[in-house]
């Protein structure tokens, strides 16, 4: 028998019964590769004698395209199985019952801030943003709050070291001394955000929402507020009257000062806003006091304006019929699924993203 006929007897025989794809290609490549034994006897042609040399070649030749052949179909019945043995593991059961999926809702505070946000914007004013972690300075020297004021103790406010330097901001006025010393007035903006206090019951938390509003510009007087305010609370709360009263009050950064209270009636346990006799106070506002303008170097003979700052979470709880301000932080979802927002305003009865 020949050399070329025992070879390939040889890997006939070593590829019988074999399944395996890595073996498969072990052997291809013991063959074929560049050192494979076949690849050796083609070196070994041009050493042969020229009587011999056709036949050898021409042996050699197909005795390769057998092997090959060989080797190609076992691959492709190797590759064939593992492709069915996938298949028949990896089977989709479409028995196993649907994953559930939850949509995330808009917290109400935020749903707030938006419609506080564009009420405002439709007169003109812009949002302007400042950081929770405030200067003693900006929240309270250059809004004319002296030393000895009751905020500034520690009782009142949350400091983060000892010289009492660094502080939560303990209200979003600080936005108005930012906004006054990086431009150039005329000014009229809001700021929304959230600010700390300390300070822990039904109607107070530790950390709290307000929006300040601030108003400078050429010939603006208390008309200008009342009408701004008169504006803001009926686009609120969407209705046609409202009900408010403007009390005499004192804040160090404005002069003069007042706080708005809102008329409104208990009607079946829920309370109807514009209406009744009753009154609740939503607001502190006041003409910027002179000395806060200076302090931020505007002038006080060309400019003055208006401030006011508003609790966002009571004007939340007042509209959306939410009674127990802690539970807008206690992050219970079941909670927020009741009270929140549709994010893409679907309606609810739209089956395929609910649950
Ligand atoms: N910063 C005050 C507070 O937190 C609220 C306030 C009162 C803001 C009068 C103002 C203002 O801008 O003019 O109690």
């Amino acid at each position: 028998m020949s050399d070329l006929k025992k070879l390939k007897d040889e890997f006939i025989s070593k590829l019988r019964g074999k399944s395996n794809l890595s073996e498969i290609n072990q052997i291809k490549s013991e063959l074929f590769g560049k050192n494979g034994l076949i690849s050796t006897q083609f070196k070994k042609i041009g050493t042969i004698a020229e009587s011999e040399k056709k036949k050898f070649a021409s042996d050699l030749n197909i005795i390769k395209d057998e092997l090959q052949s060989l080797i190609n179909s076992k691959i492709n019945e190797a590759e064939n199985t593992e492709i069915n043995k996938k298949l028949e593991q990896e089977r989709i059961d479409i028995t196993l019952p649907e994953r559930s999926f939850v949509r995330g809702k808009i917290h109400p505070v935020s749903q707030t801030i938006d419609e506080i946000s564009s009420i405002f914007s439709e007169i003109g004013f812009s949002v302007e943003e400042g950081p929770d972690v405030e200067n003693e300075y900006n929240n309270f020297t250059a809004l004319n709050t002296p030393e000895n004021h009751p905020a500034r103790d520690m009782h009142d406010t949350f400091y983060l070291d000892e010289k009492k330097q660094n502080l939560l901001r303990t209200h979003t006025s600080p936005v108005q001394i930012r906004t006054m010393i990086k431009d150039k007035p005329p000014f009229k903006i809001i700021a929304p955000g959230r600010t700390y206090r300390s300070d822990s019951d039904q109607t107070h938390a530790p950390m709290f929402h307000q929006v300040e509003g601030l108003h400078i510009d050429k010939d603006i007087n208390m008309g200008h507020l009342k009408g701004c305010l008169n504006y803001f609370i009926k686009e609120f709360f969407e209705v046609d009257k409202i009900k408010m009263r403007f009390r005499p009050s004192h804040f160090p950064f404005t002069e003069p000062s007042a706080e708005v209270d809102i008329g409104y009636e208990m009607k079946d346990g829920k309370i109807i806003v514009g209406e009744g006799d009753q009154w609740l106070e939503i607001l502190g506002c006041g003409m910027v006091h002179p000395n806060v303008l200076k302090n931020v170097n505007v002038d006080t003979a060309k400019y003055q304006g208006y401030a006011f700052g508003i609790g966002i979470d009571r004007l939340a709880m007042l509209k959306y019929g939410i009674n127990d301000l802690r539970a807008f932080f206690d992050c219970d979802y079941r909670w927020l699924s009741h009270f929140g927002f549709d994010p893409l305003d679907v309606p609810s009865n739209y089956r395929g993203l609910s649950r």
